[in-house]
């Protein structure tokens, strides 16, 4: 029997990783890992809670009893309804922080790696294809521009009412992409045999063509 088919998406912040790969795994039925909801999951639970965000045992232990669960596209922390508290830029930026710490990496390993269930699992994130799945069917590693990043965004933010200046989402966006790619641990950076596509003058449907395309001639 073959293993079950893993396609791995990474990149950067806004590079359009969450939308393409919900879409792909949409097309193809299969299941759908965000696995920066489990850091960021992790970060909202430390807010809370007032951990210490430099204690990486106490993050840790966190990490790994995490209450939670995915529900059609809604996000659940010990009962509660966390799918918008979660993408804060507060948030993300903690989830980035303490991101940085083996042991929470760690103890996320488990909770990712339940993911793959049949017929399949598309997951995003930053090391899906490099650490958590380095036997991906498929690895892609998305970028854009830091400007179309921003640009998307800024437009992410004003759809949903909330106002935002360009200038710090480009500063907030800069230091999140310096953080993910310079950690010694995990850095962002395209696993071997990745193909990488530069989606600054793409549309999101484009991308996934592009995926689908990559998908279909395995094998062939
Ligand atoms: O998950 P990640 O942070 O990489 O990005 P996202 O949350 O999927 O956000 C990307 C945003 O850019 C969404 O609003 C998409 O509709 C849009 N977009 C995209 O995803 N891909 C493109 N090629 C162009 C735009
Ligand atoms: O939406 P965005 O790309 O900004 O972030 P995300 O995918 O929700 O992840 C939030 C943070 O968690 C990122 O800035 C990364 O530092 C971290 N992360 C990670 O280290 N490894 C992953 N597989 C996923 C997220």
């Amino acid at each position: 029997t073959s293993p079950i088919p893993v396609i791995a998406i990474d990149g950067p912040t806004a590079s359009g990783k969450g939308t393409v790969a919900h879409r792909v795994a949409d097309k193809l039925g299969f299941h759908y890992l965000d696995s920066g909801a489990l850091y960021r999951l992790t970060a909202l639970s430390a807010l809370r809670r007032g951990t210490d965000l430099s204690d990486e045992h106490a993050l840790a232990k966190l990490a790994e009893h995490l209450q939670c669960s995915f529900q059609g596209g809604d996000i659940i922390l010990s009962h509660e309804n966390v799918t918008e508290a979660i993408r804060a830029e507060e948030v993300g930026n903690t989830a980035s922080k303490i991101a940085t710490f083996h042991a929470v990496r760690h103890a996320l390993l488990g909770l990712q790696l339940g993911f793959r269930k049949a017929p399949g699992v598309v997951a995003d994130g930053r090391d899906m294809g490099s650490v958590i799945f380095p036997n991906a069917v498929l690895k892609v590693f998305l970028t854009a521009s830091v400007a179309a990043r921003a640009e998307r965004r800024y437009k992410q933010l004003i759809d949903k009412g909330i106002s935002a200046s360009m200038e710090d989402l480009l500063m907030d966006l800069q230091a999140r992409d310096d953080r993910d790619t310079n950690r010694t641990i995990a850095p962002l950076v395209p696993a071997e045999g990745a193909h990488v596509l530069d989606t600054s003058n793409l549309t999101a449907d484009e991308a996934v063509a592009q995926v689908l395309q990559w998908y279909a001639a395995i094998g062939k």
